[in-house]
């Protein structure tokens, strides 16, 4: 298997657009598919404004960020998948979702592609059945924003080759990140696991009242150098998808440190889920 500087993501949310303009800006010819047309628009006007400001600040060319943009195309149907080297999924995890998305990503996939899923809570072999070759198909999980956040986490399933392996590392190398590999699944991978714990433990600080997540955040981030507390970290994550780890960790490792507390789940139940709905732990006007 070679890698050629195509790729493929499905799904235009916030993970995926940024994936596609990452490699993208790595000279990466990068088709970025969904079933919603109004999400496509949006995942681009996003990470093109964020390149844009680069150009304002004098961090990229104008020159490079207009090839960087030239070289995303947006389409609504998976024959543009075909011909590419790496194919990224992104799309929301929920098993039947994915599922359906990969018998629509197997039809049009060539034969040496390599299949990565962007998956936080559902590791490669919880999937393996619904792709056709689960020897290409793998973990390869970027963090949010993805166009900055350098680590990608590249985590084979039992059923994934090793040439496999070797091709989401060099693809992560090209698009400019760090991968890290895994020797075998494990629940949260390397980040997630130790960063949703110490989330927790900072909801449980303030449910039981030590304490409110502003000077939370603000003690954690002096005292240990996070850049975000864990409060404004979780309304950039987004608090359904902090949640729905939480609970998949919960479900998967039957470890009850990983159970959702109340304080996050009536946020959730009343829709705010941090800064794509405007207010969460904090309101973003
Ligand atoms: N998306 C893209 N770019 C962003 C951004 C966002 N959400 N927020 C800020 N930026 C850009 C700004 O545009 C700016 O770029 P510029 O200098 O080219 O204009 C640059 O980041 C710096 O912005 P700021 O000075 O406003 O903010 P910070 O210095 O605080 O940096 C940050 C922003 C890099 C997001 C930093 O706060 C950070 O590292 N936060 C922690 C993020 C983190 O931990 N992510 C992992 C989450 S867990 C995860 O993703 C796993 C998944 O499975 C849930």
């Amino acid at each position: 298997m070679t890698l050629r500087h195509t790729l493929g993501v499905v799904g235009s949310g916030t993970m995926g657009g940024q994936i596609a303009y990452q490699a993208a800006l790595h000279g990466f010819e990068v088709h970025l598919v969904s079933r919603r047309a109004e999400g496509l628009q949006s995942a681009c006007a996003s990470s093109s404004a964020l390149l844009r400001r680069r150009v304002e600040k004098g961090k990229l060319t104008a020159e490079a960020c207009e090839a960087t943009l030239a070289r995303v195309t947006t389409s609504t149907g998976f024959e543009a998948l075909s011909g590419m080297s790496t194919i990224i999924e992104t799309v929301a995890e929920d098993r039947a979702v994915k599922r359906e998305v990969y018998a629509r990503i197997s039809e049009h996939a060539d034969e040496d592609a390599i299949i990565g899923t962007n998956s936080s809570t559902l590791g490669s072999s919880l999937l393996e059945d619904s792709v056709s070759h689960p020897e290409r198909f793998l973990n390869i999980h970027f963090f949010n924003p993805a166009l900055l956040m350098t680590l990608v986490e590249v985590v084979p399933g039992p059923h994934t080759a090793e040439v496999a392996v070797d091709h989401a590392m060099e693809f992560a190398r090209a698009i400019g990140k760090t991968p890290v590999r895994l020797a075998r699944e494990e629940y949260g991978f390397i980040a997630n696991r130790i960063l949703f714990i110490a989330i927790q433990e900072a909801m449980h600080l303030v449910e039981g009242g030590y304490i409110a997540p502003r000077d939370c955040d603000l003690a954690v981030r002096n005292a240990l150098g996070w850049p975000m507390g864990p409060f404004e970290l979780s309304d950039l994550v987004g608090l359904d998808v902090v949640e729905a780890i939480l609970a998949e960790g919960a479900r998967q490792t039957g470890d009850q440190r990983w159970e959702p507390l109340a304080l996050l789940h009536d946020r959730v139940a009343r829709g705010e889920l941090g800064n794509k709905t405007g207010s969460g732990f904090f309101s973003k006007s």
